[in-house]
C-alpha cells in the first residue's frame, strides 16, 4: 500500500529544514539583537514555525468529530456472482481498505465512552475506484427523510445559551418524531455502550442496489458481524472510563493491532428481488425499518480484517473522506430518501473541510489510473498534462458519452409531492422497536435499557417528560410504566413530597 505511504518525502536522519528544504539553523532559538534584545521579522525559521503553527487545525467533522480507524483488506470467500458483477464482491478478491469508527455527537475531544450510535465507515480501494459504505453500529436511523437531519443534530448537541448538552432538547426531538423510536431503543439499550469498536458490529443500514452481469438488479443491506464477539459496557463502567481514559476505543483499536490481535468482521448481505420492494410488508427504503431474517436471510459473502494501524493519525485518519456517492460498477444507491440526495452530498463537507483537490491526498486517491476533466483548484497536484481539458475533443482524450437508461436504476412517475413514503402493510412508528424491546432483548437487557432511559429522563422538564413517558408506552406499555415509575421515584427521593411531573 504505498500509496497512502505519507512518509515518502520525509527524512529523519538529515538535519531540520524549513518547509521549502533549506537548512534550519535552529529549533530552538530566535534571531535576536544580542541574546536580550527584540526578535528580528527576516527569522524566516521563526515566522513560518509561528505561521504554520497558527494553521495546523481544519474543521473537525461534524457530526462524527471524535473517532480513529486502521487499514486491513476485505476478502470475498462466496461467490455472489449471481447477485453482483462488482469486481470487489467476486470469489476470491481481496481489497485493500481503511475503517473509521467514530460516535457522532460528541466533539473532537470528547469521551469514547460516552452513550451514542457508533459511526462505522468503510472505504474499500478498488480496482475500478474507491467504493466506500458509511454506515453505523445499529441497523436503523432516527428519521426517515433529510429534511430533518440537521434538526436532529442540533438536538443532539448543545444548547444556543448556556453551551450545555441536553436531555430535555434531545428527548424533545426523539418524542415530536416517533419514527425515532427504533433507533432509540437500540440507543438506549447496550448497542449504545460498546465495549470497544472491535465488539460491535456494522450496517449500511441503508438499502443500496447490486447489479449482476445479466443486468438484474437486486435490493441489498450490508451486515458487518464482528468476529470478537458482540460486548457491552454498563453505564457505571463507561461513565469511570470516560474520566480516566477519554480516548479509550481508540488507544483500544490501535493497541489491538499493534500487538498482532488483529479485529475481523464477517460481511454479509441481504438480498431482496427487485421486484418484492413494492409489495414487502415494510417499506423496504424506510431507514427507521430493518427488513427481517426471517423473510431476507442473512447471505455469507466474506471477511475484512484490521491489520495495519495509521503511521500518521492526521494524514491518515483525520483527513480521509468517505462518502456513499463512490460506488462502483454492479453497484448502486437505493430510494431511500436519506440516501438518495443529502447524503450523496457528503464530498462537499470534504471539499470545505479538507480542500477542493481532497481526492487527491495518499488516503483518498484512488488505487488506479483516473481520467478526470475536473481541474485546478487549490492545492492540485495531478493532472492531465498537456491532454484537451474539455470533452467533447478532437484530439484523443478518451471521453463517455452513453446514453438510455443506468443499468443501476429504478423507475418512478408521478407529480411533485411533499409527502412521507407510501406506507405498506405492516408500517408504522412503533411496530419494530417494540419487536426489538420485547422479543430480540433478555430480560436483562431490558431492565438495563429501563435504568438508562429513567437516568436520562431525569432531568427533563415538562412537557417533554410526559411526552417521553407515553413514547415508551407506545413502545411498549410495560416498560414505558416502569420507565415512569422509576423516574417518578427518582424525583421523589430528591424533593421529598414534590410532585416533580406537574411542576
Ligand atoms: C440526511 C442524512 C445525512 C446527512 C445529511 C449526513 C451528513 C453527514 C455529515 C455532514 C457528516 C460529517 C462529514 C464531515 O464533516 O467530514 C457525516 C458523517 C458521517 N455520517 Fe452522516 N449524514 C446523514 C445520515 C447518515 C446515516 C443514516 C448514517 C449511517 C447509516 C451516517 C453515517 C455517517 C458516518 C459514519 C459519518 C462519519 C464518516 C467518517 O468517519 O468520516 N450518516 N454525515
Amino acid at each position: 500500500m504505498t500509496h497512502l505511504d505519507p512518509t515518502a518525502h520525509h527524512d529523519s536522519t538529515i538535519a531540520s529544514t524549513t518547509e521549502s528544504g533549506a537548512p534550519r539553523e535552529s529549533d530552538a532559538n530566535s534571531l535576536s539583537v544580542g541574546t536580550d534584545g527584540p526578535l528580528m521579522l527576516h527569522d524566516v525559521a521563526l515566522v513560518e514555525r509561528l505561521a504554520r503553527f497558527d494553521r495546523e487545525r481544519i474543521p473537525e467533522r461534524d457530526p462524527h468529530a471524535k473517532g480513529s480507524g486502521a487499514f486491513g483488506e476485505l476478502e470475498i470467500t462466496e461467490d455472489v456472482s449471481k447477485y453482483t458483477k462488482a469486481g470487489l464482491f467476486q470469489k476470491g478478491a481481496r481489497t485493500p481498505m481503511l475503517a473509521r469508527f467514530s460516535t457522532v455527537a460528541g466533539e473532537l475531544g470528547s469521551p469514547d465512552t460516552w452513550r451514542d450510535v457508533r459511526g462505522f465507515a468503510l472505504k474499500f480501494y478498488t480496482q475500478e475506484g474507491n467504493f466506500d459504505i458509511v454506515g453505523n453500529n445499529t441497523p436503523v436511523f432516527f428519521v426517515r427523510d433529510p429534511m430533518k437531519f440537521p434538526d436532529f443534530i442540533h438536538s443532539q448537541k448543545r444548547t444556543p445559551d448556556s453551551g450545555l448538552r441536553d436531555n430535555t432538547m434531545q428527548w424533545d426531538f426523539w418524542t415530536l418524531s416517533p419514527e425515532s423510536a427504533h433507533q432509540v431503543s437500540y440507543l438506549m439499550g447496550d448497542r449504545g455502550l460498546p465495549k470497544t469498536w472491535r465488539h460491535m458490529n456494522g450496517y449500511s443500514s441503508h438499502t443500496y442496489m447490486w447489479v449482476n452481469e445479466a443486468g438484474e438488479k437486486f435490493w441489498v443491506k450490508y451486515h458487518f458481524l464482528t468476529e470478537q464477539g458482540l460486548e457491552f459496557l454498563t453505564n457505571e463502567e463507561a461513565d469511570e472510563i470516560a474520566g480516566t481514559d477519554a480516548d479509550y476505543h481508540r488507544r483500544d483499536l490501535f493497541e489491538s493491532i499493534k500487538n498482532g490481535d488483529f479485529p475481523s468482521w464477517r460481511l454479509e448481505v441481504q438480498i431482496m428481488p427487485y421486484e418484492d420492494a413494492k409489495t414487502y410488508r415494510f417499506n423496504p427504503f424506510d431507514l427507521t425499518k430493518i427488513w427481517s431474517k426471517k423473510d431476507y436471510p442473512r447471505i455469507p459473502v466474506g471477511r475484512f480484517t484490521l491489520n495495519q494501524n495509521p503511521v500518521n493519525h492526521y494524514a491518515q485518519i483525520e483527513q480521509a473522506a468517505f462518502s456513499p456517492s463512490n460506488l462502483v460498477p454492479g453497484t448502486g444507491v437505493s430510494p431511500d430518501k436519506m440516501l438518495a440526495g443529502p447524503r450523496l452530498l457528503l464530498p462537499g463537507r470534504a471539499r470545505n473541510r479538507l480542500g477542493t483537490n481532497f481526492n487527491q491526498s495518499p488516503v483518498n486517491r484512488p488505487v488506479i489510473a483516473t481520467n478526470s476533466y475536473d481541474k485546478e483548484g487549490a492545492m492540485n497536484f495531478f493532472h492531465s498534462g498537456d491532454a484537451p481539458v474539455y470533452a467533447p475533443n478532437s484530439f484523443g482524450r478518451a471521453y463517455q458519452d452513453e446514453q438510455g437508461p443506468v443499468d443501476n436504476g429504478w423507475e418512478a412517475d408521478g407529480t411533485l409531492v411533499r409527502a412521507a413514503y407510501s406506507l405498506h402493510s405492516e408500517d408504522d412508528d412503533f411496530g419494530q422497536a417494540h419487536t426489538l424491546v420485547r422479543e430480540v432483548m433478555s430480560e436483562d437487557e431490558r431492565q438495563r435499557l429501563i435504568d438508562t432511559v429513567a437516568g436520562g429522563l431525569s432531568t427533563v422538564i415538562e412537557p417533554v417528560l410526559s411526552n417521553a413517558f407515553q413514547y415508551w408506552k407506545n413502545i411498549d406499555q410495560e416498560v414505558g410504566e416502569a420507565i415512569e415509575a422509576k423516574v417518578k421515584a427518582g424525583h421523589e427521593e430528591q424533593v421529598p413530597g414534590a410532585d416533580p411531573v406537574s411542576e
